[in-house]
């Protein structure tokens, strides 16, 4: 069917079960141990109900956002993840084609398997909002030289990943052990035998620590945000070393198994630091299917949301047009629940228009 049968999130990734390669599907949706962050990443959206308010004249609604000040079309970006092309012989090109036709921000993995040239060659405009994510390498010149090029290369700001010092234990992807080629800027393990994920992984190095922010930050004149916070307390400290923002994530539940889902860890740093919320650039990522889910964590105070496997499953199925459907779906979800909720522009939503409730009631099944 043509992306368009799709009507919601789940569909994509339904569709898109059934006609990836075992290896690509393994390795896109595996996640830590038992999956229980990666199923409380979605759950922990189902605990906070919304306060609508009526009659807001509401037929004129935007859905604009900024991202590191870029402006966007929705508050969704593409999150990075490594080897697109597992999906599709186009890869990241198709999503930054796709990000630049839909006005939305785009992070691009060091595990990518597009060479940087044809990401650069993909992009339609210089000041496109495409940032590059890093782990660093056991060999600091090796990132010190990738940090410095892809400042060169017009990428607008560098995300730090931080919370998969090692693979997770991913065993829907181990038991795969799938034939593929590996990423286009990095190394990849010829030892394929625990999976795709440890296969590309051995060059990053366990051993980071905070003492290696201001040693990034000397190197570029790039935005620095960390991505993988998971805690207040390391939020704090993260602005605290002058980052310009930060992405609360537990990497999809595909690090350690029972981190929080970063719904959780938002309303933490919602309830202890508001002022820090309202002064920084908060994102999370993780288990967003839905409109309504980017609205709970713009009330909440997140500046945007991102999403990867919805990305990479519909690449893997349409290409650049799967891409784009994503983005029309939450698009068209966030205006319709913008105007049942009352609000006509994004800012307009407060920690007022949510409420928490300890235990949501599973939806029934359509
Ligand atoms: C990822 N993620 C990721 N993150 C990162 O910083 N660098 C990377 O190379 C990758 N690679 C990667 C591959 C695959 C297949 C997935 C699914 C995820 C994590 C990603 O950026 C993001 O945090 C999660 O995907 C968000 O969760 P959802 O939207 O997939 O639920």
């Amino acid at each position: 069917p043509p992306p368009e049968a799709a009507l919601n999130i789940n569909d994509i990734a339904k569709f898109a079960e059934q006609v990836l390669t075992s290896t690509a599907w393994a390795y896109y949706r595996s996640a830590g141990d038992d999956n229980y962050s990666f199923d409380e990443n979605t759950a922990a959206f189902k605990r906070f109900w919304f306060k609508p308010r009526v009659m807001n004249k509401v037929s004129h609604v935007s859905t604009k956002a900024s991202i590191l000040g870029y402006p966007c079309s929705v508050p969704v970006f593409i999150c990075p993840t490594a080897l697109a092309r597992l999906g599709h012989p186009d890869g990241e090109m198709n999503l930054v084609r796709a990000a630049a036709d839909e006005q939305i921000a785009m992070g691009l993995s060091i595990n990518a398997s597009c060479s940087i040239d044809e990401v650069i060659s993909a992009r339609k405009r210089a000041d496109q909002p495409l940032f590059f994510q890093i782990y660093l390498n056991k060999d600091r010149a090796a990132s010190a030289a990738l940090i410095k090029r892809v400042e060169k290369e017009g990428f607008k700001a560098i995300l730090l990943t931080v919370d998969a010092a090692v693979a997770g234990k991913r065993e829907l992807d181990q038991r795969a052990k799938g034939n593929f080629s590996g990423p286009a800027n990095s190394t990849a393990d010829k030892n394929k035998g625990l999976g795709v994920a440890h296969a590309i992984s051995g060059y990053q190095d366990p051993d980071i620590t905070w003492d290696d922010i201001p040693w990034i930050q000397s190197l570029t004149k790039l935005p620095l945000i960390i991505k993988g916070i998971q805690c207040v307390e390391d939020a704090e400290k993260a602005f605290e070393y002058g980052v310009q923002g930060i992405i609360i994530s537990n990497h999809g539940g595909r690090s350690l198994d029972f981190a929080p889902a970063p719904m959780t860890v938002l309303y933490e740093l919602h309830q202890r630091r508001p002022d820090l919320i309202k002064k920084k650039e908060v994102y999370i990522d993780g288990g967003v299917t839905r409109g309504t889910d980017v609205l709970k964590a713009l009330c909440l105070g997140a500046r945007g949301v991102g999403m990867g496997r919805a990305f990479l499953y519909a690449n893997g199925a349409w290409g650049e047009a799967g891409v784009r459907r994503v983005v029309q779906i939450m698009r068209e979800e966030i205006e319709t629940s913008m105007r049942l909720l009352g609000v006509t522009s994004l800012d307009q939503l407060t920690p007022d228009h949510v409420r928490y409730v300890d235990r949501a009631l599973p939806p029934s099944k359509l």
